[in-house]
């Protein structure tokens, strides 16, 4: 059977670095909060209007190929996640595409939705795609551009505090050698709860969901003027209703019960236990989910990559940079089992293992 690997990985963060200092100058928060509450010191933030999330994915992908030993020309497929899109449509897919001056090469680009989650799910398409011969050098992007789209006032704090910008990319071959590579990937989503993090508007939605859940939530529909307004109303723009939104502790009940469990899935699949588990890779979203994850896994503070505390949480790439950091460290060697897990938005959670 073929298996697919990470044959190249690379990671792009912007220059500017905001310390948390710099967000008590514009909202109502505190250093000692944000490091108490997510264990953050500090993010990164691309140069607005000049970086992009398909700029900084460009960026992150020359340096996956270079590690690969490929040309960006040699791309079969391109999966694209992303929460923080440079366009409402078309996706990044294509954008980056055209970024990488390979267009006219006509291969398929796909985006994925999934948050968190995004770059996990990415990969498991991937692996798919490979495993049965389809394509051969498929890039895999996890990307976010989130300080474009934050609320920089006390109201957004809960959110604005946690998220940074910054892209991974990885080349998915086939593996030559039958026991390296990906081993196992598992994906799950539950849309209960769709609404406890979410960015919902601009949408079609027409506050629909919330009427259907008995929700009063008044989003100013039907808007005044209904060709010109279907994604935003009057209302919405005046009470700021375009931010995204998260019930933190909620989130986070869920998030330290997803991860074990799907990280032990994939370990089950694979005939392995999590004293297997050379490296873990958790998704960044916040210092104290790691440890719990940590904890209850039994691994050792050397056998979890985190870096939350100077790269803040940066959804869909948080994954792939960790993983390229962690690698660049020699913190990964061949043969070791390395264990990506996410859990974010949707809800949505996956996993995936390999022998790297
Ligand atoms: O990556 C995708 C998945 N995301 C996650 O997994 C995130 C999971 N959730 C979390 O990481 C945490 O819930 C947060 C870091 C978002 C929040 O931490 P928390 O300990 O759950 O705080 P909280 O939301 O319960 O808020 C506690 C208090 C509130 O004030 P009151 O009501 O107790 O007076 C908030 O208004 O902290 C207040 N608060 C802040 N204070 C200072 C919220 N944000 C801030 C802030 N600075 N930035």
């Amino acid at each position: 059977m073929i298996r697919s690997k990470i044959a190249g990985i690379g990671y792009y963060v912007p220059e500017r670095v905001v310390k948390n200092e710099e967000l008590t100058q514009l909202m109502d928060t505190t250093d000692e909060w944000i490091q108490e509450r997510t264990g953050i010191q500090e993010r990164h933030y691309g140069r607005k209007h000049e970086e992009t999330t398909t700029t900084m994915a460009a960026v992150a992908t020359r340096i996956a190929c270079e590690r690969a030993g490929i040309s960006p020309e040699d791309i079969d497929f391109i999966i694209f996640a992303t929460l923080s899109p440079d366009y409402y449509f078309p996706g990044c897919g294509v954008l980056v595409q055209r970024e990488l001056g390979i267009a006219h090469k006509e291969v398929g680009a796909l985006d994925v939705r999934n948050q968190c989650s995004g770059f996990v799910y990415a990969l498991s398409i991937a692996d798919q795609f490979v495993r049965t011969g389809t394509y051969k050098n498929i890039l895999v992007i996890g990307s976010e551009m989130h300080s474009m789209g934050l609320d920089f006032s006390t109201r957004g704090r809960n959110v604005t505090v946690i998220f940074g910008d910054g892209a991974g990319a990885a080349i998915v071959q086939p593996s030559s050698d039958p026991a390296r590579g990906i081993l196992s990937t598992k994906l799950h989503a539950d849309g209960t709860f769709a609404e406890k993090l979410s960015f919902i508007n601009p949408g079609c939605h027409g506050g629909y969901h919330a009427k259907k859940q008995g929700e009063e939530a008044d989003f100013g529909y039907p808007p005044v003027n209904t060709y010109g307004e279907i994604f935003f109303t009057p209302k919405m723009m005046q009470e700021g209703q375009y931010y995204p939104n998260m019930e933190g502790q909620f989130v986070f009940k869920m998030a330290v019960q997803k991860f074990p469990e799907v990280i032990h899935e994939a370990l089950e699949a694979a005939g392995l236990q999590a004293s297997d588990i050379d490296m873990l890779i958790p998704h960044q979203a916040n210092l104290r989910i790691s440890q719990f994850v940590q904890k209850r896994l039994g691994l050792r503070d050397d056998q979890v990559w985190n870096n939350i505390q100077r790269l803040g949480n940066t959804t869909a790439a948080s994954v792939p940079i960790a993983l390229c950091e962690a690698w660049e460290a020699g913190k990964i060697k061949d043969g070791d089992l390395v264990c990506l897990a996410a859990f974010g938005s949707g809800f949505t959670w996956a996993s995936a293992l390999m022998r790297w």
